[in-house]
């Protein structure tokens, strides 16, 4: 595929001259030139290289960290940011895009120095007076404004900053970052954050990590949150409405945050109550938990149709089900802590939180995980469910769907009735252990699950995730 936006032919010319010269001087020469001589940069990739969402994040450059201040004008549904990125490039860099959509910028620095900017769709391009240099750290600086509109992913649900009645559910999963903040928005690139938020008195603002401090003044509340794990784009939130809040710290030391909105408390209580137990419980499946801090959000937004594993504090659209709970936190781990560096890739992220719920209702009084394979083998060969295998959804549009949750699932009790519990078990525990903090792809799952148990897996893992069509003889 074209890139959209093709370095001119003159940048080449430049390189190659350069190199000429350097080519021609004493070495010591050389190295003074490259410290402090004009650089020949090139422009930094429109994408970061997935095919599912090819403008998805951006090349040339990591975010080490964001620090956005926002202001919600929750009636007239207008936002106003500021975004500080702190940001290092990994090759030298002409120009480098952001991902933002809708929106209005008022301005871009780099290291302070007003940059050239211009909107392609959601690539916001940046020309920085000088190249940055391969290595360097930068900072660049966005002002922006506008009313946010969320993002019609590919299988049709809203994706980023919705609105709702009483404020905004805030969820970014797959592309919904740039809706309300210009990212490198692609899980390949984390980051630190600080996410400052005003809106008016009464509402809450609630993000991810820590609050590390909340005032009143001129009838707004300003809270300052701050999650200092690396985090992927897609799973930052700064939802807004009317919430009651609870805080606590469990028995291992990890500050809870729950905001729940009021028409949801009663039904959503009994199901929090649970959070602690949960987390425990996961602690001793999978290791550690990866975070300091926890939660819930619990909206009403019932529009959105379904909740997000948003870091350290997901979001739910309505008072989740003990299932549903389970789900999201096990994405802590399986999703969040460990990423995926493509989308291809979602079954590491949905197969294995789903399977979640199943080991959790096998040892707290429900079906066992067997039973729930049985309940969904059961189904035709001409079922949805198996309409495409898990390890190639084939498409944006098919990340969410069936096949992925449930015969992503079907994958790993395959593989569990293959090794053994003992050491499938272990796999699961090394992969999080493994991979805390950062990426993991489906090869090297498969890998680690082989190395762990010393078999041969590829056949089990050929037939789960690759194979189309229901799988015979399990
Ligand atoms: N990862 C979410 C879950 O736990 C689902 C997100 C769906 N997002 C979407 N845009 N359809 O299942
Ligand atoms: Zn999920």
């Amino acid at each position: 595929m074209t890139p959209p936006c093709r370095q001119p032919a003159r940048r080449r010319t430049a390189v190659l001259r350069r190199e000429a010269v350097l080519a021609t001087v004493p070495v010591a020469v050389a190295a003074l030139l490259g410290a402090t001589g004009p650089a020949a940069g090139t422009a930094g990739a429109a994408g970061a290289g997935d095919p599912y969402f090819p403008l998805s994040g951006n090349g040339g450059y990591h975010v080490r960290h964001y620090d956005l201040t926002l202001r919600y004008h929750s009636d007239a549904r207008e936002l106003d940011g500021k975004a500080v990125l702190a940001a290092r490039a990994t090759q030298n860099l002409s120009r480098f895009d952001l991902d933002l959509t809708g929106l209005e910028v008022t301005g871009v620095t780099v290291d302070g120095l007003p940059a050239a900017l211009r909107r392609h769709g959601q690539e916001l391009v940046v020309t920085p007076r000088h190249t940055l240099r391969a290595g360097r750290d930068f900072r660049v600086t966005v002002a922006y404004h506008g009313t946010p509109k969320p993002v019609t992913d590919p299988d049709g649900s809203a994706d980023g900053w919705i609105p709702t009645d009483d404020g905004a559910f805030v969820a970014g999963e797959p592309q919904g970052a740039m809706t309300w903040f210009p990212a490198n928005s692609h899980p390949r690139d984390k980051s630190s954050y600080d996410i400052t938020i005003t809106v008016p008195q009464g509402r809450t603002a609630v993000a991810n990590g820590v609050l590390l401090g909340q005032r009143t003044a001129h009838g707004n509340t300003t809270f300052h949150w701050r999650e200092t794990q690396p985090m992927a784009a897609y799973l930052a939130t700064a939802t807004v409405g009317t919430f009651k809040v609870e805080q606590y710290t469990t028995h291992d030391g990890i500050h809870v945050y729950n905001a729940v909105d009021p028409r949801e408390a009663s039904r959503a209580a009994p199901v929090l109550k649970k959070l602690p137990s949960v987390l425990e419980w996961e602690s001793t499946l999978f290791g550690p938990y990866p975070f300091r801090s926890a939660g819930a959000i619990v909206d009403h937004a019932p529009d959105v149709g379904y909740a997000l594993e948003t870091q350290t504090r997901p979001l739910y659209d309505s008072a989740p089900d003990t299932d549903t709970l389970v789900h999201e936190t096990a994405h802590q781990w399986f999703g969040d802590s460990v990423s995926l560096t493509a989308w291809k890739d979602i079954w590491l992220n949905e197969g294995f939180a789903t399977y979640a719920e199943w080991l959790y209702d096998e040892q707290h009084g429900g079906d066992s995980a067997q039973e729930s394979f049985d309940a969904l083998y059961a189904h035709p060969a001409s079922d949805h469910l198996w309409d495409f295998p898990p390890g190639d959804p084939g498409g944006g549009e098919n990340i969410f769907d069936t096949p992925v949750y449930a015969r992503g699932a079907m994958t790993l009790h395959e593989l569990r009735k293959a090794v053994g519990d003992r050491d499938f078990f272990r796999i699961l525990r090394a992969w999080a252990t493994e991979h805390r903090g950062g990426h993991g792809t489906t090869d090297q799952f498969v890998r680690l699950a082989e190395q762990i148990s010393g078999k041969r897996l590829d056949g089990l893992f050929h037939t789960w995730l690759f194979t189309q069509g229901k799988p015979k003889n399990t």
